[in-house]
């Protein structure tokens, strides 16, 4: 296929970590587009809980092996989304919707790349049973010593149990 009919997806976000939400969706969106690109976002200034080639990582090791050959991990510091997406070459963005909650905070975002440089975004209606899920509510839990297993990778779920033993 010639790199003019490849029709390439945009799965953008923090990944801080990789919950198994974002593989339903990146998994999927791996369905109705020949390639994907997860794109790592992270503000240089800013700390996560994980670093960025952790975070990596732990998205290249979650990737389904039937997806994989057609998936790529890259990390962009303090960039817009838009020009991430001219950059790779972007057909789309792809966002999954736990709810109307996730639907009012990504519409204006939604609105405004397609304003600036007419890129789409396509929403898929995530996993019922990913609905409760967040890289924030998973740290929290983790944090407080709750169970997070079966929400994350288990590459994951070792990490945080390593930084968080007993709940600390
Ligand atoms: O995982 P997150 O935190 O929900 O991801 C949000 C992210 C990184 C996709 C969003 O904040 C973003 O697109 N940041 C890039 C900067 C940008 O383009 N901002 C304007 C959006 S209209």
């Amino acid at each position: 296929m010639s790199e003019q009919q490849i029709r390439r997806a945009l799965c953008p976000g923090s990944y801080d970590p990789i919950t198994l939400g974002h593989v339903d969706v990146l998994v999927r969106a791996a369905a109705l587009f020949d390639e994907v690109v997860v794109a790592v976002l992270h503000n240089p200034a800013k700390h996560g809980l994980f670093g960025v080639e952790e975070r990596l990582g732990f998205i290249e090791r979650a990737v389904p092996e039937a997806v994989a050959p057609r998936v790529r991990v890259e990390a962009f510091a303090g960039r817009l989304l838009v020009d991430v997406c001219r950059d790779v070459g972007a057909d789309a963005i792809v966002k999954g919707l736990r709810g109307e909650t996730d639907f009012a905070y990504e519409l204006p975002m939604a609105l405004m790349n397609r304003h600036l440089t007419g890129v789409e975004t396509v929403f898929l209606p995530g996993s019922p049973e990913y609905g409760h899920v967040s890289s924030s509510l998973v740290k929290e839990v983790a944090r407080f010593g709750g169970d997070v297993g079966g929400l994350v990778p288990h590459e994951v779920l070792a990490a945080l149990t390593e930084k968080f033993p007993a709940g600390s």
